[in-house]
């Protein structure tokens, strides 16, 4: 079931440098969406461009859900200024929904507001799955959630003032040998490139690794063919275009790493 709610402003701060967290109301579907899965928002009534703009929901309860956004467009700088009490007409929950594997332990790796997608599954399985979340930014000021190794909790920075030096990717390299990935799977959103390289790593040694990309989007509901993805097709099947690609709103956001040909999209 898809809803169309008009959503209100519970609370909206700014929560590390640039990174904004809204806590919004929902009446129906933070009960029933699934982590992994996105909502489309109409981030004002006047609002004068035609698309909505995709969030993954960072948390979720009986009524209410919160996105983890940074301001980079018009819709985004419209949310910035939301206040406790406005309204914003929402559509959810949309695509699929992380698959965990329940007999291996969890790999969580976000970058970036791609953090968004991992905390949610992140809080839904912590108490019951044996997990390990790494959370990468560019620098320390970028970061909301504190190194803790004790926990399994790390985080990275690029310049190294936080945490682990280096990218997300790195980081999980420099915890885990090789052998470790045996028993885990990994489930990651953030930068392309930095999931291009977890992607690749994850086919090379048959890791079972789960993307959420984030593609550009335009209708959100499988009519402009704006966001698709040239998915490894078994090549001796006939070459329709159906066949070929995935369209990321309707098939995805989730991908086994072996499904994709690449994360740079
Ligand atoms: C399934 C899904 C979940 C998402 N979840 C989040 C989230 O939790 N938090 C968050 O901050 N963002 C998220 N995004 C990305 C966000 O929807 C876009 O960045 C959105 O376009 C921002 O709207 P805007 O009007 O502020 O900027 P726009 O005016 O739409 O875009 C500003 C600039 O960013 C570029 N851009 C837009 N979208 C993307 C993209 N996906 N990748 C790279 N460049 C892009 C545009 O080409 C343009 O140059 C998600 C996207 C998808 C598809
Ligand atoms: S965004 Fe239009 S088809 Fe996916």
């Amino acid at each position: 079931m898809i809803y169309n709610e008009i959503s209100k402003v519970i609370d909206n701060k700014e929560i590390a440098e640039n990174i904004f967290e809204a806590h919004l109301s929902s009446d129906n579907l933070s009960k029933i969406a699934k982590p992994g899965q996105f909502i489309n928002i109409l981030p004002s009534s006047s609002f004068d461009k035609t698309m909505r703009r995709p969030m993954s929901l960072s948390y979720q309860d009986s009524n209410s859900f919160k996105i983890i956004y940074k301001p980079i467009g018009d819709g985004t700088r419209i949310m910035r200024s939301w206040k406790e009490g406005d309204s914003a007409d929402i559509i959810g929950p949309l695509g699929n929904a992380w698959e965990v594997s329940k007999n291996k332990e969890a790999i969580l790796l976000g970058g970036g507001v791609g953090i968004a997608p991992i905390l949610n599954l992140y809080n839904n399985i912590e108490s019951t799955h044996p997990s390990h979340l790494f959370f990468g930014a560019r620098k320390k000021e970028e970061h909301f959630i504190d190194h803790n190794p004790d926990k399994n909790i790390y985080i990275s920075t690029d310049d190294g003032s936080a945490g682990i030096k280096g990218n997300l990717f790195e980081a999980m390299k420099s915890i885990f040998d090789i052998n470790d990935f045996k028993d885990k799977s990994i489930y990651v959103c953030g930068p392309p490139m930095m999931m291009e390289a977890v992607r690749k790593f994850s086919v090379e040694h048959d890791i079972e690794c789960h993307l959420a990309l984030e593609t550009i989007m335009a209708c959100g509901i499988g009519i402009c063919q704006g966001c698709t993805v040239e998915k490894c097709s078994d090549e001796s099947s006939t070459d329709t275009y159906r066949n070929k690609y995935e369209l990321v709103c309707m098939d995805g956001p989730i991908y086994k790493a072996n499904e994709v040909k690449t994360c740079l999209l």
